[in-house]
């Protein structure tokens, strides 16, 4: 099984470069399932229930969220109909929505699970205890398990890929929209990145209008961040090999493009 998964899709501009590359890329790289992480598709923060369905009626199977999933209040009305959107799986119990959701394809069924990190983040349930937890839930149907852990800090995301290695067939990064170069497989057959990047503005400051982001830095004072309206813009994604029978990884690629890494179809 080949997954592509695309980085946290920022705005319009992260959404128009879903519809303008998404096709090219599956036409490229013949993905048996595609990912989203969508939790700031809606203006930056949030997804919409709009949003979330072109994602799927794109060519997506399944759509991530962290930790602005609750941003957009409509989220409430449709996220426990949303059989393919996964919101992180350590948010308290009795929470809206799952964190596990199975995606089946051809050949395979793919588990796709969300979890929240918690340094710098909302102090939610131990989201190591969680995986130990979804990992036996999802054994119980596939060896194809693909984690996306939105956290913050780079050690607690390495500590989690460690940890669940052998055990989930990708653990990518999302969350800090900077791509790491650190791409590999781990010893024991996880594919894993710490940050696959962000999808959307080019020339901001992590997706949004880097004057407001440097007003912050220069003078301390509020100040509303927002997603650029024009301007350049990049996609960043993350594609992995799957053994179908051991769940292990095979080759993994980091994907960007932008002006300055153009794509070549
Ligand atoms: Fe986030």
């Amino acid at each position: 099984m080949r997954v592509l998964f695309i980085g946290d899709v920022v705005g319009s501009p992260g959404r128009d470069m879903v519809t303008e590359y998404l096709p090219k890329l599956k036409s490229k790289f013949q993905p048996s399932v595609t990912i989203i992480n969508g939790e700031n598709a809606a203006a930056g923060k949030g997804i919409t229930e709009k949003i979330y369905r072109k994602f799927l009626e794109q060519g997506a199977q399944a759509v991530t969220l962290g930790n602005h999933a609750w941003d957009k209040k409509e989220i409430f009305d449709f996220i426990d109909h949303a059989d393919y959107l996964v919101r992180p799986a350590n948010f308290p119990e009795g929470t809206p929505g799952k964190g596990l959701t199975f995606v089946k394809t051809p050949k395979a069924e793919i588990a796709v699970i969300n979890l929240q990190g918690r340094t710098f983040l909302s102090p939610n349930d131990d989201p190591f205890r969680k995986i130990d937890e979804l990992i036996e839930e999802a054994k119980k149907r596939t060896p194809i398990i693909f984690l996306d852990f939105h956290a913050e800090a780079t050690s607690e995301k390495q500590a989690m890929g460690w940890y669940v290695d052998g055990r989930v067939s990708v653990n990518v990064g999302t969350h800090t929209h900077i791509q790491t170069a650190d791409e590999r497989i781990l010893p024991k057959g996880t594919a894993y990145i710490s940050d696959v990047g962000m999808t959307g503005p080019y020339d901001g400051i992590l997706g949004m209008e880097r004057e407001a982001v440097m007003k912050r830095f220069l003078t301390n004072l509020p100040v509303r961040f927002e997603v650029p309206k024009e301007g350049r813009t990049q996609l960043s994604g993350f594609l992995v090999d799957i053994d179908d029978r051991s769940g292990q990884a095979t080759s993994v690629k980091r994907i960007q493009i932008n002006d300055d890494r153009p794509f070549f179809e």
